[in-house]
């Protein structure tokens, strides 16, 4: 395993974005300062977070923004990537506190990055309604037009596949929808809202906007034809289902005519050129043939009748989640977008990697970000046109359905007390930045 005092890392282009994400509901708490969430209706749900837990305060960042941005200037990161609530921007005075977020991160020296949904929507909205596209269209240009005079670089969605999956197909998120395939829609949706919220950014003077998917390579379980089959599908369903509407204009294997209105008008919208594809990566999945029976992944079940089924993969060190620790996967998964989308995938930007572990001496992340920015820079050198990289993620946080069991951050959090420290990993991260200049 790499430590803290590893080899140093090969150099990255000048210019590469160096950052961390964090989401608004993860971090901020103040709940009571914004209208209600699908999250807070969800968590309010008995069984639904596993330690029963919720983020009315979750890491209190809502009043502690100024110690985190002085966090993120200690370790040296050039940009933040967080997220703007849709229920606090919609609420009075919500959109003041991401001013002053803003400014304080560009008296620091830190690149807003702000992303306009990450999974947290007023209580009254639902991605099944075509209008819910309009009425996020709405809440960005009311952002754009607050922020947009020091806010450069933007991010539409974060992983609207794993919204869809696991709040709409499996129930495993809010808003807690079983409806498997009827879950569709909700994918649909959240696309055309994502190329009206382009249209918005375009006509308010942004330059520089992106989406944030989530990505992995899938491996077939065996080369079984079965095992193959299952594989590719539920590899249209990760990487292509999200991607081919928003690079190529269209969906791949017929899926557009499971789609509901007009799927030829909304894709024009839906693959408005992005400046950026911003890629989640965490780990591959293996997939076989479905084997008739209840699954468990990473903490969720997989009902029976699902076309596939998740295996494991074994030989791998896990994370303290059970994910297992690949990172050349990465390699694989950048190198594999450039042969697939050729000359329509823009510049690419990991905007998440990460991985939960406990402790304060974390040399076992450390060890995972390091090969993972190795993998990284392979990808770089084998002409993939890599632009940045954001750590998931700064703080400690609400790990969503997992509550606080799952610790993701550079920096600590106590959740009795707030108290913020560094790990590790992050006085890693710091050098490896100043190595980086
Ligand atoms: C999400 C984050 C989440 C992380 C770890 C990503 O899917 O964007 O919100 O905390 O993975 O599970």
């Amino acid at each position: 395993m790499a430590t803290d005092a590893g080899d140093p890392l090969p150099r990255f282009p000048a210019g590469f974005l160096w950052g961390v994400s964090t989401s608004a509901h993860q971090i901020e708490g103040a709940a009571e300062l914004r209208g209600p969430s699908v999250w807070d209706v969800f968590t309010a749900e008995p069984g639904r977070v596993k330690d029963g837990s919720t983020a009315a305060v979750a890491c209190d960042h809502y009043h502690r923004y100024p110690e985190d941005v002085a966090l993120l200037a200690g370790l040296g990161v050039n940009a933040y990537r967080f997220s703007v609530s849709w229920p606090r921007v919609a609420s009075p005075g919500g959109l003041d506190f991401y001013d002053r977020l803003v400014d304080e991160l560009c008296a620091a020296g830190v690149r807003p990055v702000p992303t306009l949904f990450h999974w947290d929507m007023p209580a009254h909205l639902d991605w099944l309604d075509r209008d819910t596209a309009a009425r996020f269209a709405d809440h960005v240009a009311a952002v754009a037009g607050r922020l947009g005079d020091r806010v450069t670089k933007w991010i539409t969605l974060n992983e609207p596949a794993e919204h869809t999956l696991l709040g709409h197909a499996l129930g495993a998120h809010a808003p807690g929808r079983r409806l498997l395939f009827d879950a569709l829609p909700v994918a649909h949706h959240q696309l055309l809202a994502h190329g009206l919220a382009v249209r918005a950014l375009r006509a308010a003077g942004a330059r520089d906007i992106g989406i944030a998917n989530s990505h992995g390579p899938t491996w077939p379980a065996s080369a079984d034809p079965a095992d193959v089959a299952a594989a590719g599908f539920y590899d249209t369903l990760l990487n292509r289902l999200f991607a081919e509407p928003v690079l190529l204009g269209g969906y791949p294997d017929g899926l557009g005519e499971l789609m509901p209105g007009d799927v030829a008008a909304d894709l024009r919208v839906i693959a408005e050129p992005l400046d950026w594809y911003g890629v989640n990566y965490y780990a591959p999945t293996r997939v076989g043939a479905p084997l008739g029976t209840r699954g468990e992944f990473g903490g969720v079940t997989i009902p029976a009748e699902l076309p596939f089924s998740v295996r494991e993969i074994e030989d791998r060190p896990l994370t303290d989640f059970g994910w297992p620790v690949v990172p050349e996967g990465l390699t694989e998964l950048l190198c594999g977008f450039r042969d697939r989308y050729g000359d329509r995938l823009p510049p690419v930007v990991i905007t998440e990697n990460g991985c939960s572990y406990e402790g304060l001496d974390d040399q076992e992340r450390i060890a995972y970000l390091d090969a993972h920015l190795r993998a990284l820079h392979a990808a770089l050198e084998a002409g993939v046109d890599v632009r940045g990289y954001f750590v998931w993620s700064l703080l400690d946080n609400f790990e969503w359905a997992e509550g606080y069991a799952r610790r993701f951050g550079l920096v600590h959090v106590d959740f009795d007390t707030l108290e913020r420290t560094p790990k590790a990993s992050y006085r890693w991260f710091r050098d490896v930045l100043r190595a980086q200049g």
